[in-house]
């Protein structure tokens, strides 16, 4: 991709919900290693903005370009095959499968056993082991199922899973919300390590010291329109609150 290429770029979007305006002729830009907030009260659009990006539903106007071409997703698989991934706080993960088989869910890596496939179960949890560590992701046991794990290590093992497979963009809806401080400080610190390997990320929150801690640019919705945008170095919280209110 040449320089000053956006990765992402989302151009005039709209969405109805039957009479709702979720989303009036919105854009939104991300570049390679960039980390952009996105801003909003409840109900301004945000996680259906980011549906959008991520092929959860097409929009009913404006176009997306991604690594330089107009792209219409079919859904969420073919979004992800092509490296957005996304992350929501409730659905990440596969509870009663272990930390090895969510990082590969629907990838697994397959081998022969009396000449009968079969899942690669000892080769998958090396291999998720490897990742996890390679974000100093301290989980000592890869056979546990995810059930068993907190919030902030769920979400540490779907970070784990967007960089295994080379995810470009990754999409965080709430990533923080309901964790304890060291677990959201897990969170934050993994975000920084994806951003130095060149990922392009989408941070939703309502935690202004979250955004203020991760966040290149912060993108505001209001309603369903942009309200503004600013770098975190030219803004502040107040303003950003005042963007979000109106
Ligand atoms: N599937 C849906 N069916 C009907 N209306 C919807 C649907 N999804 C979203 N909406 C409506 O679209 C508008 C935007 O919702 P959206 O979920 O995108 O907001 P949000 O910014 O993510 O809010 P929150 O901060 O509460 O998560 C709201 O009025 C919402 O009620
Ligand atoms: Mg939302």
């Amino acid at each position: 991709m040449s320089e000053g290429t956006p990765l992402l770029q989302a151009s005039g979007i709209s969405k109805r919900f039957g009479g709702v305006h979720a989303l009036e002729d919105v854009d939104f830009g991300l570049a390679a290693g960039e980390v952009v907030a996105l801003a909003g009260d409840n109900g301004a659009g945000k996680s259906t903005l980011i549906k959008i990006i991520s092929g959860v539903f097409p929009p009913d106007g404006g176009t997306l370009f991604y690594q330089g071409s107009r792209v219409a997703f079919a859904n969420p698989q073919d979004a992800r095959a092509r490296g957005i991934e996304t992350i929501y706080q409730d659905l990440a993960l596969a509870d009663n499968l272990d930390v090895g088989a969510n990082v590969f869910l629907g990838r697994e890596p397959m081998t022969r056993r009396f000449g009968l496939p079969v899942i690669d179960r000892r080769r998958m949890r090396a291999e998720a082991a490897m990742t996890l560590d390679r974000l100093d992701i301290g989980l000592d046991r890869l056979d546990r199922p995810v059930s068993a794990l907190s919030g902030g290590q769920r979400q540490c093992v779907a970070i784990g899973r967007a960089l295994h497979w080379n995810a470009r963009v990754l999409i965080m809806d709430e990533p923080t919300a309901a964790l304890g401080v060291p677990e959201q400080r897990k969170v934050i610190a993994l975000i920084q390590s994806l951003k130095a390997h060149g990922v392009g990320i989408v941070f939703i929150s309502h935690n202004l010291a979250d955004i203020f801690a991760v966040a290149d640019r912060i993108v505001v919705l209001r309603r369903g329109t942009n309200a503004g945008e600013r770098t975190r170095a030219a803004t502040n919280p107040d303003e950003i609150v005042r963007l979000m209110v109106g």
